[in-house]
């Protein structure tokens, strides 16, 4: 497997820029196929550079400063950190960030990608003293190569196997300090010894409307597009307290406001109709979210419903249900995760138009 791309740190501060003076530079770095390469162009383009540009997640910023400033101090490698939360949240962004913080350099793999211990090799024999390893989606790592990551963590040693059977050898090989970031969407799928090996834990929550709204400014200005605070506000709200659904909402409105507007600036009434247009409502669902909530409705009588059964339904892969739809869904009160399954609650269905009345939800849900 070839080795992706590696990214250097930068140690000399630098002044903030209030505009990117090249908005449409070539992305810096290449994340292989992890993601939507459409979601990972943009992203980079506004991807927060230093710590300080990071909006919002306030508690989590803290601690991290506080391990960097220490760190820097004592001239030692940082602790392996792992960093879970819903996908858009800023995983990667922070990751990248501590890096270039430290001025060291971040190679960059997920936990797909390494098949066998020795796709695992070359980035450890490559980490320098103090630089970074961000392994992302390290929950789907598998379990062969988990193992060969234990000692790596916990002695920066390899044990490598040579020969079969009786004239099998093992051969230890010793590693620079050096610091591996993992990222995950399911902190409950990393096995007890994984996540045990790991310092220092984050886990990154939904972001307020506030914290949203500061994010759209400073990229409608990174983007040198005009946008009315009241749009702002609207993306804010909408965005699923999502960074990347904020960013996302805002290259739309930018586009339908290109097309639509003559002087291209979005305003209140061309978020509304840029927003209809998309099928995104009041509170930032889509119609994949809606589409979830009258499956689990109409098919399963408001649930209980397997996952499973759910994704086979709707003809969507089950993780990307368990991912992207159920977490803000689950924020929101619209369902709840029962050991027999999902269950909409008398609020997603009012949400939809359905009036729930006096009855109970199960009474409610005898309609359907
Ligand atoms: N705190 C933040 N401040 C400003 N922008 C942010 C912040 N967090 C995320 N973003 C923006 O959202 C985009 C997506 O963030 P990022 O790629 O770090 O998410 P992630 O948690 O790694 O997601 P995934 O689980 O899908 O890999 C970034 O490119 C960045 O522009
Ligand atoms: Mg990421």
């Amino acid at each position: 497997m070839a080795r992706e791309k590696v990214i250097q740190g930068d140690s000399t501060p630098r002044p903030k820029p209030e505009r990117a003076s090249t908005p449409l530079a070539a992305p810096p770095v290449a994340l292989g196929s992890v993601f939507n390469p459409d979601d990972q162009r943009f992203d980079d383009e506004l991807r927060p550079q230093r710590l300080s540009e990071i909006v919002g997640q306030k508690k989590v910023l803290g601690r991290l400063q506080i391990l960097l400033d220490a760190t820097l101090k004592r001239k030692e490698p940082l602790g392996h950190i792992l960093l879970d939360g819903p996908p858009g949240l800023g995983k990667t962004t922070l990751a990248m960030t501590l890096a270039r913080e430290m001025g060291v350099e971040c190679q960059i793999t997920s936990g797909p990608a390494v098949e066998a211990p020795k796709d695992l090799l070359s980035y450890l024999t490559n980490a320098s003293y103090g630089s970074v390893l961000f392994i992302d989606e390290i929950h789907r790592l598998r379990p062969n190569v988990e193992e060969f990551i234990y000692p790596v963590m916990e002695d920066f040693r390899v044990d490598i196997v040579l020969g079969e059977g009786m004239n099998a050898r093992t051969i230890n090989m010793k590693l620079k300090p050096f610091t591996i970031i993992g990222a995950t969407t399911r902190s409950g799928m990393l096995t007890a010894p994984l996540r045990d090996r790991f310092n220092f834990r984050e886990h990154l929550e939904f972001y307020e409307v506030a914290d949203l709204a500061e994010i759209v400014r400073r990229n409608a200005n990174k983007l040198r597009t005009a946008i009315a605070p009241e749009a702002t506000q609207q993306i804010a709200i909408r965005s699923r307290g999502t960074p990347r659904k904020a960013n996302n909402l805002l290259r739309w409105a930018r586009d339908f406001a290109t097309v639509k507007d003559d002087t291209g600036s979005i305003t209140l009434p061309i978020i509304e109709q840029a927003l209809a247009m998309l099928e995104v409502d009041q509170l930032g669902l889509d119609q994949q979210d809606r589409r979830y909530l009258q499956t689990l409705l109409s098919v399963f009588a408001g649930g209980p419903a397997g996952i499973q059964a759910l994704g086979h339904t709707m003809n969507v892969p089950p993780d990307t249900l368990e991912d992207e739809v159920e977490p803000f869904l689950l924020r929101l009160g619209f369902i709840q995760r029962t050991p027999r399954g999902r269950v909409i609650t008398s609020s997603a269905m009012e949400h939809l138009g359905i009036t729930t009345g006096s009855g109970t939800v199960d009474e409610q849900r005898q309609l359907f």
